[in-house]
Order: C-alpha cells, then structure tokens, then sequence
C-alpha cells in the first residue's frame, strides 16, 4: 500500500506564477491516495481559484484567519493539526521570509507556524530572487528549523528568464511527500542499482535486445531513495524519467553496464541488480550495414560476463540483491542462482505472465532467502514490488546488524 494512502498532505500554496501547478500536485496527490486539504495566500487567489483545489482535493480550501464560517468548520489550528505532512508549493520568496521570521500575519503563516508534522518547502521563484543572498539566507534559517527545502529546476520562467526557480515537476515533488512519510531507513546506506536491458549491436544499425522497459530497476531506487539512501542507478537504454533524488548513469551495452557496476561498487554499500544483462552479444560487431544477401544469416556469438556472478562473490557484508526471470520452474530456477551467484536475497519473477515481468505495470514475485524462506507476494504494481524489495532489505540489513553487535 502506498504510504500516501489515506494520509493528510496539508498543501499551502502562495502567490507566485507556479500557483497554477498545484492544482496537478492536488491531483497527482489525490490519485496516490492521499487527503489533501489546501490552504492559499491571498496572492495565490490572484493566480488560481480556491473553488478549483476545492473541487480537485474534495475538500473546503482555507482562506482566512478572521473569516467566521472557514474559523467555525476548519479551525486553523486543527488545520496543523490534521496534517500528516506539509508541502509548501509554490513557496514565494515573501513566505520564505515570513517563515524564517515566524510572521503569522495570514492564515497560511500562522498555520505553518502551529505545524507538528514535517513541513516541505518547494520555492519558485525568479532566478535573480532565488540567488539572492537575503532569500538564500532566509532558506539556510528554514532549513536549521528543520523543515526540507526542495531545491527549483532550471530551466524556462515564467519571467522570460532562463536559469533555476522553477517549481520542480509534479512528480518530483509527490516524490518528496511519500519520501516524508517513508522511514530513513536506509539512510547512510550508498544503494546501487542497475534496470533496463542492455543492447548488443550487430551492425551499425541493429542490435540484439530484450523486452526489458527499466521498470521495475527504476522503480527499487525511487524505493532505496525514499528510504533514506543515495542511490545511483545504472540504467541500460529506457524510455524513463530519472526517479528523484537519484544519480543515473546511462549505459547500453553488457559490457558498459559491467564497467559501471566495477566503478560505483567500490564504494557502494549495497547492490539490487533489476537489469536484464543482454547473456550473449555477437562476437564480431559488422561494420558497416550487413546486406541481405540470399541465403540464411549465421550469428555468432558470444557469452557476456555475469555481472553479479562477478562481484556478488566479493561482498564481504554488503548486501546483494538479484532477479531471477525465469519462464518455467520459476522458483527452483531462482534459488540455484541465489546460491550460485551468492546473493542474499532473489526476486523470481515469473516473465511468462502477461501481468507481470517485462513491460507491465504490475508484477508477481517470490522474494527467496539465503536461508530458503520464500514470500510470495501478491499482484502489486512495481512500485509496491520495489517497496516490498526494499522493506526486505532493510529487515536484512537489521538483522545482520543485530548479529553483528
Ligand atoms: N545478470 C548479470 N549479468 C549477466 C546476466 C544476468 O548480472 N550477464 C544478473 C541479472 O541482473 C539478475 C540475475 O543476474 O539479477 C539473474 O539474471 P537472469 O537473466 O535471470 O539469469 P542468468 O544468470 O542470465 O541465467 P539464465 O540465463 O540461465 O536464466
């Protein structure tokens, strides 16, 4: 289940151009599940309707302090107290400022102030503004009060200028959200993890593949992120934005995502490996386009290295994560290449079903144990099978501490 599920997101939005996007951050919000009541600053009524976030979160949007009927039904302390969590999108400059002083002159500044929940800070804002030493300084203040500051994004503002203050994607800052709801559990922890499929070249212009999207790779480090730790993601050629708050390294052969793993293991901590390694590549690359001809083409080739076969042995007490894709013995499948790849733990996943594997949004896994336990999960999406992954790993990780000590 989703972490936003039937949570509070309190979502105070003030008066700059970007108050436009919360109302596809209420949405986004509202479709993951969550409650989400709005409260807005006078200049944010100038860019966008109250009526519209009322009717987008189902919910009253909250106005004024001194209004008799909101005070009566809302209650702006039982606002802050009704909240699970905070975002503050967009956040202006003037409300920065107001916050990093602890001004209550409206009802969105004395409801921020009488907050207990962790409070997210998205500003947007005009380049020059955001580089401003006064704003820059007001930000440190909020920052040391605790509360997260969600970087802008570069890029086109509504000013005309070109450069950072944009309100981050919606999707990032949903993100954000779950990530505050989420335990740091994995925090310290430097989680490398690779998805895609990787692509062998014939000639020029084709390439022998696999039906691989990055789905599920994509979807563990969102969930290694959310859980507190840095994750790089090696990923193999995919259609995919880059999950929030992680480093990517984009790859496309067997042999490059091998280079980059060797690279980034050296001081990873942990290693979840979702890519689907091309097993063979051709053994001679063509160099220029192979003709048709007029009898059967003959390819030769090669195996690749195993990637985890070759670094899975070198561990040490890092923790070790494979997949098996298998399409028949599923399980016996898997759990030969838990032992002989030396993992910690597998996920077998059974690629022959429709609803599952390569290319759907859902997958059926069995999560197996170097002490044999199996737990067969249930038809989730992906993100809840990365969720489920990531939990297990970090039960793992617990574990091992607790032998340790
Ligand atoms: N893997 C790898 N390097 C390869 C092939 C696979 O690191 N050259 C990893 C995959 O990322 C996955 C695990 O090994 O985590 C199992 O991959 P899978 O394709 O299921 O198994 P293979 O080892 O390729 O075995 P087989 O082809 O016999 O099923």
């Amino acid at each position: 289940m989703s972490r936003l599920e039937g949570r509070t997101v309190l979502l105070a939005v003030s008066g700059g151009i970007a108050a436009y996007k919360a109302a596809e951050v209420v949405r986004a919000l509202v479709r993951a599940g969550a409650r989400v009541r709005a409260m807005m600053t006078r200049g944010a009524q100038q860019f966008l309707t109250p009526l519209t976030l009322q009717v987008l979160s189902g919910q009253p949007v909250a106005t004024d302090t001194f209004d008799l009927a909101q005070e009566s039904e809302i209650g702006h302390i039982r606002l802050a107290e009704s909240a699970d969590v905070v975002l503050v999108a967009p956040a202006t400059a003037n409300l920065v400022a107001k916050l990093a002083h602890g001004l209550a002159d409206d009802l969105v500044s004395t409801v921020l102030l009488a907050v207990r929940a962790p409070v997210l800070v998205a500003p947007a804002m005009n380049a020059h503004m955001w580089e401003n030493a006064i704003v820059q300084r007001n930000l440190q203040a909020l920052r040391a009060a605790g509360m997260r500051v969600i970087e802008p994004a570069e890029g086109f503002l509504a000013c005309g200028y070109e450069g950072i203050g944009r309100l981050p994607d919606v999707e990032v800052l949903v993100a954000e959200v779950r990530k505050a709801l989420t335990p740091a559990d994995l925090s310290g922890e430097r989680v490398l993890v690779t998805a895609g499929p990787t692509r062998e070249a014939l000639d020029p212009v084709r390439f022998l593949s696999n039906r691989s999207t990055g789905k599920m790779g994509f979807a563990l480090a969102a969930a290694a992120w959310r859980h507190g730790a840095e994750v790089t993601l090696v990923a193999g050629p995919v259609q995919l934005p880059t999950p929030a708050g992680v480093r990517r390294i984009d790859v496309t052969t067997a042999a490059e995502m091998r280079a980059a793993v060797e690279t980034e293991w050296a001081t990873a901590t942990m290693l979840l490996m979702g890519a689907a390694v091309a097993d063979f590549r051709p053994a001679r690359v063509a160099e220029q386009k192979i003709k048709k001809g007029a009898g059967r083409l003959r390819l030769d080739l090669e195996p690749t290295a195993d990637i985890l076969g070759a670094v899975a042995p070198h561990k040490g007490a890092r923790i070790v994560v494979g997949f098996a894709a298998e399409t028949t013995e599923v399980l016996a499948g898997a759990e030969r290449k838990l032992r002989e790849k030396q993992l910690d733990l597998i996920v077998a996943n059974d690629v022959s079903r429709p609803d599952a594997g390569f290319a759907a949004d859902t997958n059926a896994v069995t999560l197996i144990d170097r002490e044999g336990n199996r737990e067969k999960l249930p038809l989730l999406s992906k993100d809840e099978v990365a969720e489920r992954v990531v939990e297990r790993v970090v039960a793992l990780r617990a574990a091992r501490a607790a032998a340790a000590s």
